[in-house]
């Protein structure tokens, strides 16, 4: 009998596990057991996109021209600075240190769409530098010399480093207590919460009509994150749920300190960003959203709000429903879904 005909080596899918499942050494995805992963998956696949699409001209024009204020011109670079070494952050976490430790086919196959999203978002900021004839050097560096950004990355490459030591594994109480973790950090805390500061900062830019180009852009970057975050919350809920002995009241109480650390981390960097505050924009409305935002998260987790902050921003939350709507992108160039000839001639 040959192996693959041996009903004693198949994979049935009651006996997947998102962690510590020893068969993995072919990622069986068929048949399925975690239905969401492989809907976050398909969700994803149908939101192709890259930067170079996106006409840059109007930026360009505005850049150059005198229509910006210095508090605004810093505005947009200090997000661009973040987000340049903050996407790459999370692609090395999902490739180096999460991807081997989930071992499930269906999650796998989630993890390598979004790696390439994030290499596509990457790619973004350097598109964005290249275009507007931004100083290489000012944005991917900022992660070294602006403290704001340099405290919210240290966060979270601890995080990365705690999963890399030699001997790390999941198969220990500890080890997987710090796998859950890392899954917070990045997920609920990086792409939940300090990719969120950063969104309404460039986006009111593009609801007043100005840097529209990469207001399109992050609009696909906030497309792509709310995915990624959608993924990482039923991941996080899934080892909850079958590890039920992880989530004790002192693991609980690690996170919301965790999280009250990114909130006050996050209100330090718009304090950095908006000195003086911009049109409509200040950096005690931030501290009222970042709130807002933690509690959405934590509740997704199944812990209870701290905070109960309105949010001063409602039409993020519009912002958000329209990226749902086909329409609302629109403006692409190009149609991936509808099939195009490949030239073979
Ligand atoms: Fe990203
Ligand atoms: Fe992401």
């Amino acid at each position: 009998m040959s192996i693959a005909s041996d009903p004693t080596t198949r994979v049935r899918a009651h006996e997947k596990r998102l962690i510590n499942c020893h068969q993995v050494d072919v990622n069986q995805l068929m048949p399925l057991k975690y239905h969401w992963a492989w809907e976050h998956y398909l969700n994803g696949c149908a939101n192709n996109w890259l930067p170079s699409e996106v006409p840059m001209h109007k930026d360009i024009e505005i850049w150059r021209s005198n229509r910006l204020s210095d508090d605004e011109r810093k505005v947009i670079m200090r997000n661009l600075g973040f987000f340049a070494t903050a996407e790459s952050l999370v692609g090395n976490n999902l490739v180096l240190a999460i991807f081997k430790h989930v071992t499930n086919a269906e999650c796998r196959q989630y993890l390598l769409r979004q790696a390439f999203e994030e290499a596509v978002h990457t790619h973004t900021f350097l598109y964005i530098v290249e275009s507007l004839g931004l100083s290489e050097g000012e944005v991917f560096n900022m992660y070294h010399e602006v403290p704001a950004i340099a405290r919210k990355d240290a966060l979270e490459m601890e995080l990365t480093r705690e999963v890399l030591e030699e001997g790390f594994t999941t198969e220990s109480y500890e080890g997987a207590q710090a796998f859950l973790r890392n899954l917070i950090g990045y997920y609920l805390i990086m792409e939940g919460i300090f990719f969120y500061t950063g969104f309404v900062m460039v986006l009111s830019f593009h609801n007043r009509n100005m840097m529209t180009g990469i207001g399109q852009q992050f609009q696909y970057i906030l497309r792509d994150e709310t995915i990624h975050l959608n993924f990482g919350i039923d991941l996080i809920n899934g080892i909850k749920q079958e590890n039920p002995e992880l989530w004790t009241p002192e693991f609980q109480q690690q996170v919301l300190s965790r999280v009250f650390e990114a909130v006050e981390l996050e209100v330090a960097y718009a304090r950095d960003v908006l000195p003086n505050g911009i049109l409509g924009l200040n950096a005690d409305m931030f501290r009222e959203y970042v709130q807002f935002i933690a509690d959405r998260r934590l509740e997704r987790i199944g812990l209870p709000a701290q905070f109960h902050s309105s949010n001063p921003f409602p039409w993020m939350s519009e912002t958000m429903d329209l990226s749902k709507e086909k329409n609302f992108f629109e403006t692409k160039v190009i149609e991936y879904q509808s099939g195009q000839q490949l030239d073979w001639d």
